[in-house]
């Protein structure tokens, strides 16, 4: 048959994706607070496919949760609705608790002393699945533990499972030059994040907040997004994607299906969903495959802030669309013509077409839309974000601005724990100096890409 995924979490941000996107799942496979089903089942529903069964009729997520410090994880097995739901063996919460503080090389020093413990309660979940395709991560970039103890676990489960997929959502900080950031340091956290999701993960679903509050604000009833109002846009991009899986679709039954990353290591999506609604609105949106195509292809719907900044040689190196919902075959195969002549011309065009895929919905929810549709994207319209986020890596950088947080994190550790003899006195700036090349690389490369003799060149 068909494989399994499991997740993994890490940091604050990670969490509270998790508990997004669990409620979710729980939800679309028709299983309660406890574990239990609450359905007959049917027929299409592949719960295996993110759950074990414990027993009989007791469902847990294969998922690994992981942070330095206490609170998150804490609130969620307080809660009623997660406190019976997850193996609490699958929990990674460091003894010395008091988190990564923002700081990237705190939370990949302190990953160092733990990933042993991490990667045991990993493989060991890993092991317990007969058919494992791949592991959905997800973190911020741009705190300490979800940044650095999230890229040093990306080194080791590279490590650990080369040939499965590894997925991540990571969600990178405002990138919107007007905007005040709330992590000051978060360029020298996402830079020295970045070189890990170059080098690691087979796909990296970039998840701008800057963007994603921005839908927010103008589609939910509220100015002021929270993080549950952002985190369930995410649940829905996550969802949305693994659906042909949970639901036996016989078009894309595996994540293995996807070519999502022909070009490596431009291997950065975006993603855009629509409709965008409110979760609490309880009526049924009478949308189409028209309305719902032609949203999800606008550069503003992106879950990138500076997708909407069209550039004249924007390519799309592969892209996927997965319509949810009442719609006939025929409808999808017109939609995907006219997508077909819509895109491919100036401003925009493709090097792979784009792929139109009906998913299942879930059969125990009530869909809030007659049409609904998510669009992963790779497209070299994702280099500008990291320009953006590079150059503001440059100015702090230029005036080594606070680097001696960093360094002195760094040596802080190694004399009190005795760790990491390899990381040097610079180890900070030498570190960040080799992750920068490393981006530098990947921006060149989606230069490349868009110059008309990229596909024949070497040959
Ligand atoms: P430390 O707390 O520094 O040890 O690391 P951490 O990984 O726990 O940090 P955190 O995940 O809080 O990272 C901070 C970044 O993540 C900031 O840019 C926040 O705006 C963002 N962030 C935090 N929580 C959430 C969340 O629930 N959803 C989204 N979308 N972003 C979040
Ligand atoms: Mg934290």
């Amino acid at each position: 048959g068909t494989g399994a995924l499991m997740t993994v979490h890490v940091g604050q941000c990670g969490n509270q994706l998790a508990q997004a996107f669990w409620k979710s799942m729980v939800d679309e496979h028709g299983i309660n607070e406890r574990g239990q089903t609450t359905h007959e089942d049917d027929m299409n529903d592949k719960k295996d496919l993110l759950f074990y069964q414990a027993d009989d009729d007791h469902y847990v997520p294969r998922a690994v949760l992981v942070d330095l410090e206490p609170r998150v994880i804490n609130g969620m097995m307080q809660s009623p609705n997660f406190s019976n739901l997850f193996n609490t063996d699958n929990i990674f919460l460091s003894d010395h608790g008091g988190g990564a503080g923002n700081n990237w090389a705190s939370g990949y020093c302190q990953g160092q002393e733990v990933q042993e413990k991490i990667m045991d309660i990993i493989i060991r979940e890993a092991e317990n699945t007969d058919n494992l395709d791949g592991i959905l991560f997800t973190h911020s970039v741009s705190g300490g533990t979800g940044s650095g103890t999230g890229s040093l676990l990306l080194e080791k489960l590279r490590e650990a499972f080369p040939k499965k997929v590894i997925q991540t959502y990571s969600v990178f900080a405002n990138s919107d030059t007007s905007q005040t950031t709330d992590v000051v340091v978060h360029p020298y956290n996402w830079v020295l994040s970045m070189q890990r999701l170059i080098e690691n993960p087979d796909h990296v679903v970039v998840l701008d907040n800057a963007a994603l509050h921005r839908l927010a604000a103008g589609k939910f009833k509220t100015d002021t997004p929270t993080f549950d109002h952002i985190n369930s846009l995410v649940a829905r991009i996550m969802s949305t994607s693994t659906a042909m899986y949970r639901f036996n679709s016989p078009v894309c039954p595996s994540i293995r299906y996807l070519d999502l990353a022909p070009f490596p290591p431009m291997h950065f999506i975006q993603s855009a969903i629509s409709p965008v609604v409110d979760p609490n609105e309880n009526f049924t949106r009478k949308t189409s495959v028209a309305d719902v195509t032609r949203f999800l292809l606008k550069p503003t719907s992106m879950m990138v802030s500076t997708a909407s900044r069209v550039r004249p040689n924007d390519c799309m190196l592969s892209a996927y669309m997965f319509l949810q919902g009442q719609i006939e075959a025929h409808t999808i195969m017109s939609a995907e013509q006219n997508v077909d002549f819509a895109i491919n011309r100036p401003p925009f065009y493709m090097l792979k077409p784009l792929r139109m895929m009906h998913a299942p919905l879930s059969p125990y929810v009530r869909p809030q839309y007659k049409v609904s549709g998510l669009l992963l994207n790779n497209s070299t319209s994702v280099a500008p974000l990291f320009e953006s986020l590079l150059s503001k890596y440059d100015k702090l950088r230029a005036k080594k601005a606070f680097i001696d947080k960093f360094e002195k994190i760094v040596s802080g550790l190694r004399i009190s724990r005795k760790i990491n003899q390899t990381f040097q006195e610079n180890f900070t700036l030498d570190m960040m100096d080799d992750a920068v090349h490393i981006v530098q690389d990947l921006l060149e490369e989606y230069k490349a890409v868009v110059q008309k003799d990229y596909l024949t060149r070497g040959l």
